[in-house]
Order: C-alpha cells, then sequence, then structure tokens
C-alpha cells in the first residue's frame, strides 16, 4: 500500500536585511519583493511611490554590495546602461537574494535627507566610512 503525498504549500521567502548605507537606516524585504516595497514598510513620510513598474525612475538606488534579482524591464531613460554597471537601478523592480546594503539616488534621497532621519530606528550592524 502506498502513502499519500504530503502537500505542503509553497515556501515563505525568508526576509533578508536590507541596509541603506549613506542614510544609515534598515530594513527587512523578502526575496520576492521589491526592494521598494520593503522600503515603504520603514513609514517613511515622503518616500516616492510611483509608476512601481520600472517606467518613472523615482525609486532610483544603488546596489552597493549584494545579489539582487530582476522583477522586470526598467527605463533606459531612468537608469543608463553606463549607471548599471555602475550599481544603479530601480527599488521598484529587483528583489534582494542575499543581504543588500544600497545607497538611495536622485528624488529617493530626499525622504532620507538630514533632518528628516531623526525618528527612523538606526541599525548598529551600520558602519560608516
Ligand atoms: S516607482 Fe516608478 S520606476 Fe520605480
Amino acid at each position: 500500500m502506498t502513502s499519500l503525498p504530503v502537500l505542503t504549500t509553497s515556501p515563505r521567502l525568508a526576509a533578508l536585511p536590507v541596509t541603506i548605507a549613506n542614510v544609515g537606516l534598515s530594513y527587512a524585504c523578502a526575496g520576492n519583493e521589491s526592494l521598494l516595497t520593503g522600503m515603504v514598510r520603514l513609514g517613511r513620510k515622503g518616500i516616492p511611490v510611483g509608476c512601481v513598474n520600472g517606467g518613472c525612475g523615482v525609486c532610483k538606488v544603488r546596489i552597493v554590495e549584494g545579489q539582487i534579482k530582476a522583477l522586470g524591464p526598467i527605463s533606459r531613460a531612468h537608469v543608463t546602461l553606463d549607471e548599471e554597471n555602475q550599481g544603479y537601478t530601480l527599488a521598484c523592480r529587483v528583489a534582494p537574494q542575499t543581504p543588500v546594503n544600497l545607497e538611495v539616488a536622485g528624488k529617493l534621497s530626499k525622504p532620507f535627507s538630514k533632518g528628516r532621519a531623526e525618528s527612523a530606528t538606526a541599525s548598529p550592524s551600520i558602519q560608516q566610512q
């Protein structure tokens, strides 16, 4: 007699730490959600969430360290090939695959500018250079 197969649900991806190195904040982001989705959970006032499909460029970041997975295409009008080679991408179109260290860029820098970061929780693992 054979036993019935065990039914399982698809595994939930573990949250990975994402550090915004140039402002000293960190947040958790699952490997199947965009870096922008996780960043929004920080609750920072003014984090720009635009088209969420790689077309408007408001969520530009530079990946300093870590592996990411593309969730879809990004606009070359906002991230040139040269910039991409330097680590720039759009946070709404990539998901972390390992712990990620990033820098906010362009319009995404504004909500994290001096004076706005005071109420956020700083990550103890961040090392200032
Ligand atoms: S929100 Fe428009 S490119 Fe990311």
